[in-house]
C-alpha cells in the first residue's frame, strides 16, 4: 500500500465541535498507511492582504503542512446559510499560494441540512483551483447526536461512511498519481 499523508482542517473553533470530533475519529479510523495531520486554523489573524508577505508562523505551518500532503479534509459548519468565518478566513489566506491548486479535497458535512455551505464551500474551493472529490464527500448526521471522538468511531453506520469516503479519496489520489507519472 502506498502511504498517503494528509491535511485535515476543522472550521470550528468550538471545544466540543461535531466537525472537529469527526476529523479526529477519521484519523483514528485511517489505516495505518494514512496519515492524516489535524491542521490548526484558530491562530490565522483575520485576512489582510497588507499582511501577504508578512512573518505569520500559524501561515506558514498551515501552508507548509498543506504542501507535504498529497489531499485536504475539511469539515466545517454552516452558519446563517453561509460558510464559518474562521474556514473561510483560512481559505482567504491561501488563495495566494502555490501550495492549493489542484490539491484534491474530500469534504466531510456533519449536518445533512447544511447545504447551503457546502455549496458555498465547493464554489470557494474550486474557484480557488482545489480539486473537489464528489464521489469521496462524506454527510453525516452528528449534529444533536451526543456523539464524541470515540463514540463516532464506535458508531458502525457512521464510522463506515468516514471510511467509504476516505477509501475513495485515496483511491482517487493513488490514481491521479499514477496517471500523471
Ligand atoms: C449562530 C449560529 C448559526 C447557525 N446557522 C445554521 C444554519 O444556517 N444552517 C444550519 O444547518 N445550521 C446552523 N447552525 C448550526 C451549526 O452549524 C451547528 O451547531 C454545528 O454543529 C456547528 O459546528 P460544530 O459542532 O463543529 O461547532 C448555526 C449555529 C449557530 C450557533
Amino acid at each position: 500500500m502506498k502511504r498517503l499523508k494528509l491535511l485535515a482542517l476543522s472550521g470550528s473553533l468550538r471545544r466540543a465541535s461535531y466537525n472537529t470530533y469527526a476529523i479526529k475519529a477519521l484519523k483514528m479510523l485511517a489505516p495505518s498507511h494514512v496519515n492524516i495531520t489535524i491542521g490548526k486554523i484558530e491562530e490565522l489573524p483575520l485576512f489582510n492582504l497588507d499582511r501577504e508577505y508578512d512573518d505569520i508562523p500559524a501561515l506558514a505551518e498551515l501552508k507548509s503542512e498543506l504542501k507535504q500532503s498529497s489531499g485536504l479534509i475539511i469539515a466545517s459548519p454552516e452558519y446563517a446559510h453561509g460558510i464559518g468565518g474562521p474556514m473561510k478566513n483560512a481559505l482567504d489566506w491561501l488563495v495566494s499560494g502555490d501550495e492549493f491548486p489542484y490539491k484534491p479535497i474530500m469534504l466531510i458535512n456533519t449536518s445533512p441540512r447544511a447545504s447551503h455551505a457546502q455549496q458555498a464551500l465547493i464554489e470557494v474551493l474550486t474557484t480557488m483551483s482545489g480539486n473537489v472529490i464528489e464521489a469521496s464527500r462524506v454527510s453525516i448526521p452528528l449534529l444533536s447526536s451526543d456523539l464524541d471522538v470515540d463514540g463516532i468511531v464506535e458508531d458502525p453506520e457512521i464510522a463506515n461512511a468516514l471510511l467509504i469516503g476516505l477509501d475513495t479519496f485515496c483511491s482517487v489520489i493513488v490514481k491521479n498519481q499514477t496517471d500523471s507519472g
